[in-house]
């Protein structure tokens, strides 16, 4: 392991490691393949014989309940020939093999080889499917290839938390059908670094900065283990927009809104209004370019029309950073700048979470 002294680790990360191929798979198999990531819904696996897929920064992982009501989870790879085994979500009594028909139980042990008995130099020693770690997180499956990773459980506490102290049950959000899915042209580590500052919400997000109060004074940081929080009340009700309204705090109970980022790519907002949250997660699917995948859950109570009026606001959001960190990519890619120089006190968060960064590839 190579050392790193604190100013190293201080230091902005540089411009070329957002448009780079060997830094893309270092932060790959180092960052993405080594931390906790939603695979999944846990409705997916609620009953006993069953199983879901998922796809960790390209790698694919399969989970599944056994007879026993047992969690497990495995990468989705034939150890005969390297065939992607299951598909999908269902019920399933064991994993068979698409291509010569190999069984896995569901907790990943190989169970019969057709034809490998007649070999006399073929051993199936060691050919059970590769586990990784699992964890079901309230609504949430969620997974770390590393499978002696263990969970970042005081970081998922505060993220429960911030639901809970509002009466809501973490268990009890409800997913709603529609998953939204984006493809970026965008290094990942952009889309998250922006996500970590609201310095630019004035400029950029003119309808949420009507409804949160995105002021320095009011707008506030922390950041503790991998778990990087902003934490903001909404604005005076009797000043925002008719159509915003519904997102106040006499719309519901939820007084202030929450924007946690697990590291390194899961945000979890709490929005203000009746109650909902919206997960959205990101990945590298190569150099610069990137995928995220949101959904949102509804706190037991709230109204159907809260709910999609605050999904359109999410996306509206979203939308608008998207268009944004491409202009970052263009820029930081081009090579007109050795690093970016963000603001100590009003991008504290993107300051620590390059510090994890660099942490995590030392
Ligand atoms: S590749 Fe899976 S059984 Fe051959
Ligand atoms: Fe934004």
């Amino acid at each position: 392991m190579t050392s790193v002294s604190s100013n190293t680790i201080a230091a902005p990360l540089p411009a070329h490691w957002y448009a780079d191929e060997r830094q893309a798979r270092d932060e790959r198999e180092l960052i993405f393949h080594r931390s906790w990531q939603v695979a999944g819904l846990s409705k997916d696996v609620r009953e006993p014989q069953s199983m879901t897929t998922a796809k960790i920064a390209g790698m694919p992982v399969v989970i599944t309940r056994d007879a026993d009501r047992e969690l497990h989870a495995m990468l989705n790879v034939c150890l005969h020939r390297g065939a992607v085994i299951a598909q999908g979500s269902g019920p399933a009594k064991l994993l068979q093999c698409p291509n010569h028909a190999w069984v896995y139980g569901l907790d990943g042990k190989l169970k019969s080889a057709p034809r490998t008995e007649r070999e006399d130099d073929y051993s199936c020693e060691g050919m059970d499917l590769t586990p990784v770690a699992v964890l079901e997180w309230g609504p949430l499956l969620l997974v770390n290839l590393d499978a002696d990773a263990e969970p970042p459980l005081a970081e998922l506490a505060t993220m429960q938390e911030s639901v809970e102290r509002y009466g809501f049950a973490f268990d009890q959000l409800e997913p709603m059908p529609e998953q939204f899915e984006w493809e970026i042209e965008c290094d990942w580590k952009i889309l998250i670094e922006n996500y970590l500052e609201c310095y630019h919400c004035a400029t950029v997000h003119k309808d949420f900065s009507q409804v949160i109060d995105v002021s320095p004074e009011r707008y506030a940081l922390s950041s503790d283990g991998i778990l990087l929080t902003a934490h903001a009340p909404v604005r005076d009700t009797s000043k925002v927009e008719q159509q915003q309204k519904i997102l106040a705090t006499d719309g519901g109970p939820v007084t202030d809104s929450h924007w946690h980022m697990l590291f390194p790519a899961t945000t979890f907002n709490v929005y203000p209004g009746e109650g909902a949250i919206e997960i959205t997660w990101f990945w590298p699917t190569g150099v610069s370019k990137s995928k995220a995948c949101c959904i949102f859950f509804k706190m037991p109570g709230a109204s159907d029309q809260y709910i999609e009026q605050l999904t359109e606001f999410g996306i509206q959001v979203m939308e608008e950073d998207n268009a944004l960190c491409a202009l970052m990519q263009e820029g930081m890619a081009s090579g007109a700048i050795a690093s970016a120089r963000p603001l100590p006190k009003s991008e504290a968060l993107v300051v620590a979470f390059q510090k994890l960064v660099r942490r995590a590839l030392a």
